[in-house]
């Protein structure tokens, strides 16, 4: 976030009234800036490090912010794209001025999980792969997934550019043989190369038809958002995650 913005806008990504309403509380002399009242809402203030107060309660500002948004299909895991919409596209111009960004990439036709921060340091370390973080994904696969993929995924797959990947634990949730053959399946990875999930499944002569994120780390898909909706990470959940953050393994 820009260290020094106007007064009124903070007040307003906050949530605690509008341009005009803030504008009147500003002419009344009910916002003031550490401690000398602010008539004009255009003032300046950073607020990281300013006391801002209105009607005499302190503003209390954040300065990170952390979502959880079940993304849905046909949306780039980007901050800006040319052509394709963005998962920023999705939030509400209270969240994108705090300039967040997402933590890793789903692919464009990829669905699930996705956090949503500014705080880089934990972006960071989730994402770092010393880290290991697990990440499981629910998939809908052509053909019969079977026990000689479960071994071979345990084990490591080589992938088309010669990359053995590392242990990955394949749980087969459900076969069909009527018509096409098919599977559903869940899939633990603890790495994130690109393509990873479709890739292993390439490698063991299978496709990737409809992939979803259900989990990251300690972090699980909340299933009462909708694909599009997010919301913000709950006390217990940041918690958890900053517990991650301090596991170096
Ligand atoms: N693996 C993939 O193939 N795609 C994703 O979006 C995530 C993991």
């Amino acid at each position: 976030m820009k260290a020094k913005q106007r007064v009124d806008k903070i007040l307003g990504n906050m949530g605690y009234g509008t341009r005009s309403e803030i504008k009147k509380w500003a002419k009344l002399g009910k916002i003031s800036v550490n401690g000398s009242i602010v008539k004009d809402s255009g003032y300046q203030v950073d607020p990281a490090a300013d006391l801002i107060e209105l009607d005499g309660e302190t503003v209390r500002y954040r300065k990170y912010i952390y979502l959880m948004l079940n993304k849905p299909q046909g949306v780039v895991s980007a901050t800006e794209d040319l052509r394709d919409r963005t998962v920023l596209d999705l939030l509400d111009e209270q969240w994108r001025a705090f300039e967040p960004f997402p933590v890793g990439r789903l692919d464009k036709d990829t669905v699930g999980l996705l956090l949503i921060t500014n705080d880089g340091k934990l972006a960071h370390e989730l994402l770092s792969p010393r880290k290991h973080i697990p990440k499981t994904y629910a998939a809908e696969v052509t053909g019969i997934v079977d026990s000689n993929d479960v071994e071979a995924f345990a084990a490591g797959v080589e992938l088309d550019d010669g990359y053995v990947t590392k242990p990955a634990q394949l749980k087969i949730i459900r076969t069909t043989n009527d018509g096409e053959p098919y599977s559903r399946i869940e899939l633990t990875i603890t790495e994130g190369k690109f393509h990873q999930v479709k890739r292993m499944f390439e490698a063991v002569g299978k496709k990737v038809v409809f992939l979803r994120r259900i989990s990251m780390g300690p972090l699980r898909i909340d299933e009462s958002l909708q694909p599009g909706e997010y919301r913000e990470l709950t006390e217990a959940e940041l918690q958890l995650l900053t517990q991650v953050q301090g596991n170096q393994k």
